[in-house]
């Protein structure tokens, strides 16, 4: 029994520390109020495979804290418009330094 009880509570502290979606909708992440666009579903898993993850996040062990293309903490704020801190800060700047194809087309993220 204590066993077991010592294995699960690894086990619930392993879930917390490290939850690492897969997949995230970024209008709940970032609370878009009046969605003009499709909801973008950012594919995470993916983005593992070729990133490291301080390409995108300030720690090594992800969170809410995001890097911005110039090295510093992304400063989200309200997302709205096309000139929003997401497109021009984040997404964009990294789309094409790697040069992803269609990188910057609207429907590859939001669809
Ligand atoms: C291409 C960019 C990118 C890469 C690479 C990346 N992430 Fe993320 N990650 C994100 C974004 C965007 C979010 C959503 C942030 C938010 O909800 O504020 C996120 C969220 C997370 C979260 C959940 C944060 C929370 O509290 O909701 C964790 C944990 C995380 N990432 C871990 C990792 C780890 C570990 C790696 C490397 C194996 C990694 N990420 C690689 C972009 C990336
Ligand atoms: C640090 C670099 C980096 C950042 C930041 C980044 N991406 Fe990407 N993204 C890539 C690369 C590289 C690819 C090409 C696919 C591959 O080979 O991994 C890609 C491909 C994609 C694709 C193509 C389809 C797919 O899943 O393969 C989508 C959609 C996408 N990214 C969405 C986003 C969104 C949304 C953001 C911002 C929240 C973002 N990306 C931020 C590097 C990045
Ligand atoms: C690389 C991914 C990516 C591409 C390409 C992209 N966006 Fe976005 N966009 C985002 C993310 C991430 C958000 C914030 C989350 C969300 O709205 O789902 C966003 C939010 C928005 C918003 C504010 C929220 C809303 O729905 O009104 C607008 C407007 C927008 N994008 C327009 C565009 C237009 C127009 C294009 C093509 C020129 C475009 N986006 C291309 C990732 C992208």
């Amino acid at each position: 029994m204590k066993k077991l009880v010592v294995a699960l509570s690894v086990f619930a502290f392993a879930a917390i520390a490290f939850a690492n979606p897969p997949t995230i909708d970024l209008s709940k992440a970032f609370n878009v109020k009046s969605p003009t666009k499709k909801a973008v579903i950012f594919q995470h898993a993916t983005h593992q495979k070729n990133n490291q993850c301080t390409d995108c996040h300030m720690d090594a062990k992800g969170g809410k804290d995001l890097k911005a293309a110039n090295g510093q903490k992304l400063n989200v704020g309200e997302v709205k418009g096309t000139s929003n801190a997401l497109h021009k800060d984040f997404c964009w700047p990294c789309h094409e330094k790697k040069q992803v194809k269609n990188g910057k087309t609207c429907t590859t993220c939001h669809k």
